[in-house]
């Protein structure tokens, strides 16, 4: 069996009188690039968020590289399990200052040529450095965002949907240097994509959740070959 970076033991977790994350058993695999899929409200943000510490569940345990994670304290745990969203969020002022953001948090600064290593890992030209962040492309925001996420050199990477709002070329672009990032720091990567297409194409390992529950995980040809009757609605698109 692969090592595993993250497990889920019969993880249970409700907010405002409503069972979102039910009974979730499975673990996620280390070093390796696993695709998170599911309907709309299926609990896939949910998930990440019990995955970095945002939210802890109502019962179960989870473990992150063997340890329970309670046992973390949050500002470490902040550092071994980095998060990027959809909306790439930047604040006033240059590129250096926004990948600089997450040490400024701890009163430090970036040394600059690590600056442009992070930079040059998702395809950026040092020279970006003292551009203002904010006149950026949709997809050079998300590299910055990806950088932002390396600068404490996570051993996890939460992705969620960091492709949705761009166009084909940034797509592949994003694709590529999660699995060159992948490679080189043997980051254990989580992906939430609603494109199946790229859940194969991009997973080593897949999990497909429903209704805040597990379906099926394991090698992602299981979206060629769903065994769910509920999955197999799914990859033909007749669930939402
Ligand atoms: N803090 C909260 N309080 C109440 N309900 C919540 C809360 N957070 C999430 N939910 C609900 O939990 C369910 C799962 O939400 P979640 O955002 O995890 O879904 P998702 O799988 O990421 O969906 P999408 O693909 O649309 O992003 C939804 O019904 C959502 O409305
Ligand atoms: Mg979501």
């Amino acid at each position: 069996m692969n090592q595993a970076a993250i497990i889920f033991q019969d993880v249970n977790y409700s907010a405002e009188g409503l069972h979102i994350i039910k009974n979730i058993t499975g673990f996620f695999p280390e070093g390796k690039i696993t695709t998170l899929v599911g309907p709309s409200g299926a609990g896939k943000s949910t998930l990440f968020k019990l995955c970095n510490g945002l939210h802890s569940p109502d019962s179960g345990e989870i473990l992150i590289k063997g340890k329970p994670i309670d046992t973390y304290n949050p500002i470490e745990l902040r550092r071994r399990v980095g998060i990027a969203l959809q909306s790439a969020t930047m604040i006033k002022g240059s590129v250096l200052e926004n990948l600089e953001l997450p040490l400024t948090l701890q009163e430090k600064t970036i040394d600059k040529e690590y600056a442009e290593e992070l930079l040059h890992d998702v395809g950026l030209a040092g020279d970006f450095l003292k551009r203002n962040a904010m006149d950026l492309s949709g997809g050079q925001k998300q590299k910055l965002s990806i950088a932002r996420t390396l600068v404490n050199k996570p051993d996890i990477l939460l992705l969620d949907e960091i492709t949705s709002s761009l166009d084909r070329v940034s797509q592949h672009d994003i694709e590529e240097l999660i699995e060159k990032i992948n490679k080189k720091y043997g980051t254990t990567m989580i992906w939430i994509t609603h494109n199946l297409e790229q859940a194969l194409r991009i997973g080593h390992f897949t999990w497909v959740m429903m209704n805040g529950e597990l379906i099926e995980s394991g090698e992602s040809s299981i979206l060629e070959n769903p065994q769910d009757e509920r999955v197999k609605q799914f990859v033909k698109g007749e669930i939402e």
